[in-house]
């Protein structure tokens, strides 16, 4: 029997010495030049093909069980393959279906209580693979999204609809899921591709950061930033969103490196006044935060040229409040004058201030007087358009549509202080006033 001279590694099974070749028999082998096939040789040519068959087999394990989430008896793609088939598609086409995660390993095995949820699927779902980005994400803004714009007196007098087309479809990164997590990861990488790639691209923040109150997307574009990106796509030669604002250390928490240019209105640091209501943070923290941001812009640029670009943006952005505070003032005395036209207590109660004077962040644009709707203007799109004009380096926000239409609001906002002030004096006074007079 030849069965027991094959080798198995260095160990040497059976008979023979370790080299012992069989000698070839001339009646029955085939001739010289063909080897023998001892079952050593047909291992040797066999064991390459059970190597691929076998990974092969392991990958398709994998897939075959994800394509046997069932429910009902009935597998999750089998339905949805007929029902909606690009959502097959974009999750083939996806890092899930390689890695083998399949639609029950977010959207779990209950058809009830995914009709409950719409659908969706929450952070801390996804935080069961992803930790780390969940963690991170939780830190920044976008997990406040939701929370934020509810507790806001422009939400709250705005009817329903006009709250979930004008604001949620927005302020829904921050989705408050019934399992307490927050956020909607597929507003930057859609599902069901759940691309990285997708999240990197300009575009993915595009539909939110635009518009009057914050223009960062259209100064980007107008920034030699956005314009050497857009001509040559090179992150590397000039800086995306995500480039100065996520990934790297920070990861998913786009707050990391804000100071003074963060929120709607910006902040100022603790103490300073504000022109109307800010965000606040310390010198301390200023410090760590913009130390972190200037280390994103070194690769491409000198410490001083970008430690002076952005302390040239934060001069833009005090003088910018500077402009607001004036413009304040004036609203404030009119008010206290009593000449406002109509007054806070002749018009519909403010959610929460009720009929006192509300300016700047919780500052409605319904039934105010037309001083007040200019102030919103300045204070809610031009002072914003200026300072975050600035610190994305787009010369015609900052200036033209940014600082000049805010001297504009202001030279409005003085005429209008001095014709309300003169048409005051020129009504006659009320009949109780006469009565009143000594
Ligand atoms: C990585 C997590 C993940 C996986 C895997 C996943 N989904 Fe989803 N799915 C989501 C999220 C998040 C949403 C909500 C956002 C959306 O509509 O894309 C969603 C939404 C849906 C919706 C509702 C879409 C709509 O617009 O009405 C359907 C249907 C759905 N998923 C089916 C599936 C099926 C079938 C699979 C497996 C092939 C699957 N999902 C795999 C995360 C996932
Ligand atoms: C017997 C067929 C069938 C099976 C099996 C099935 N689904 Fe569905 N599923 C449907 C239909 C039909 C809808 C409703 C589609 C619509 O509204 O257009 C649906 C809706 C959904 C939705 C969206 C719910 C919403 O409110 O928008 C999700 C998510 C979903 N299925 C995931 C799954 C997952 C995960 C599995 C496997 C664990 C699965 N389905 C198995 C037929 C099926
Ligand atoms: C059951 C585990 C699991 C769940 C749940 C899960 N993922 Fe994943 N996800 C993975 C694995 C594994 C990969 C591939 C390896 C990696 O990049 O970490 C991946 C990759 C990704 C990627 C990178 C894709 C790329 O282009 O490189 C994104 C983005 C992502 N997941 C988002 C999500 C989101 C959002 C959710 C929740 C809605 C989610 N995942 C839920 C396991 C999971
Ligand atoms: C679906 C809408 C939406 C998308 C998409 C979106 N954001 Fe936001 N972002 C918001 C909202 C809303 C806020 C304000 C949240 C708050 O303060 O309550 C915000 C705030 C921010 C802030 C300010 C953080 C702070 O502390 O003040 C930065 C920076 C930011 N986003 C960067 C990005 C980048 C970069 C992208 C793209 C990769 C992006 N966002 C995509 C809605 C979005
Ligand atoms: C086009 C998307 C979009 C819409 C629509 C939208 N927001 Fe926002 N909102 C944002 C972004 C982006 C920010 C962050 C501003 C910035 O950092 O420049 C923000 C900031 C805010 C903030 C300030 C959070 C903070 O603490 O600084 C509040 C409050 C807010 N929005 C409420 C609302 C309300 C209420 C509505 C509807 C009446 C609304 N938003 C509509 C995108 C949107
Ligand atoms: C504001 C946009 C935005 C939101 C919202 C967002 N991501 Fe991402 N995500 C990104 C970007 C950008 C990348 C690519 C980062 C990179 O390549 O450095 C990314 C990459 C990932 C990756 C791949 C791993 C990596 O770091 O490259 C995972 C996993 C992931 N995100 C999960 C999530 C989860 C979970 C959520 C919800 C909690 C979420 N993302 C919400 C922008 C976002
Ligand atoms: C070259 C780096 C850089 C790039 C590229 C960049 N930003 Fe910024 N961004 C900044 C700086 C600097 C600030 C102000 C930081 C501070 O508070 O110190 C800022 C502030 C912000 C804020 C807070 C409000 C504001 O504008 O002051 C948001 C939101 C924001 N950026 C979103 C974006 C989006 C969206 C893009 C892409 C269209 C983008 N950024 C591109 C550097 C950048
Ligand atoms: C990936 C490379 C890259 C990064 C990162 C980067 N920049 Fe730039 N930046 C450029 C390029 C390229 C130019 C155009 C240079 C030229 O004109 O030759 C530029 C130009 C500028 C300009 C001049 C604008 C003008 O109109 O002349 C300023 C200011 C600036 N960057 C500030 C910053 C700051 C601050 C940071 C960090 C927050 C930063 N940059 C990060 C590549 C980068």
């Amino acid at each position: 029997m030849t069965s027991l001279k094959w080798r198995v590694g260095r160990v040497v099974v059976g008979a023979p010495g370790r080299n012992h070749r069989p000698v070839p028999d001339p009646s029955t082998d085939a001739p010289e030049r063909r080897p023998p096939r001892t079952p050593r040789r047909w291992l040797r040519g066999a064991l390459p093909v059970a190597v691929v068959l076998g990974v092969v087999a392991f990958g398709a394990r994998r897939h075959l069980s994800v394509y046997a989430q069932r429910l009902d008896g009935q597998s999750c793609v089998g339905c949805h393959a007929t029902e909606n088939p690009r959502i097959i598609d974009q999750w083939v086409g996806s890092a899930h279906f390689t890695a083998g995660v399949g639609c029950a390993g977010c959207h779990g095995v209950d058809h009830d209580a995914m009709f409950a949820a719409d659908g969706d699927v929450s952070p801390k779902v996804c935080a069961e693979c992803h930790a780390d980005e969940v963690t991170e994400f939780s830190r920044g803004a976008h997990a406040r999204a939701e929370r934020d714009a509810r507790q806001a007196d422009l939400f709250k007098a705005a009817p329903p609809e006009i709250q979930r087309q004008g604001c949620m479809l927005c302020h829904s990164i921050g989705k408050i899921f019934p399992d307490g997590s927050s956020g909607r990861c597929n507003h930057c990488h859609t599902g069901h591709r759940f691309s990285a790639a997708e999240a990197r691209a300009p575009h993915a923040c595009e539909g939110c950061h635009m518009g009057p109150d914050h223009p960062q997307i259209e100064a980007w574009n107008a920034s030699k930033h956005g314009i050497s990106f857009r001509a040559l796509g090179d992150e590397n030669t000039a800086p995306t969103c995500v480039g100065c604002h996520l990934g790297g250390e920070a990861g998913h928490d786009e707050s990391a490196n804000m100071t003074l240019g963060r929120g709607a209105a910006g902040a100022v640091l603790e103490g300073e006044p504000q022109a109307v209501p800010m965000k606040t943070l310390t010198q301390a923290e200023f410090t760590e935060r913009r130390e972190r941001m200037l280390a994103l812009c070194r690769p491409c640029h000198g410490a001083k040229f970008a430690r002076q670009a952005l302390e040239d943006a934060d001069l833009v952005k005090r003088a910018a409040d500077a402009l607001v505070a004036e413009a304040a003032d004036i609203l404030r005395s009119l008010a206290a004058e009593g000449v406002l036209a109509p007054m806070p207590e002749d018009r519909p109660a403010h959610p929460t201030a009720g009929h006192a004077l509300v300016l700047g962040g919780a500052g409605l644009y319904t039934h105010t007087s037309a001083v007040e709707q200019r102030f919103f203007e300045m204070a809610r799109f031009h002072h914003s358009i200026t300072f975050k004009g600035a610190y994305h380096f787009s010369p015609d926000h900052t200036h033209w549509t940014g600082y000049a239409a805010m001297q504009g609001d202001l030279n409005f906002i003085r005429d209008e202080a001095r014709r309300l002030r003169l048409e005051a004096a020129r009504r006659p006074a009320a009949p109780g006033d006469r009565e009143a007079a000594p």
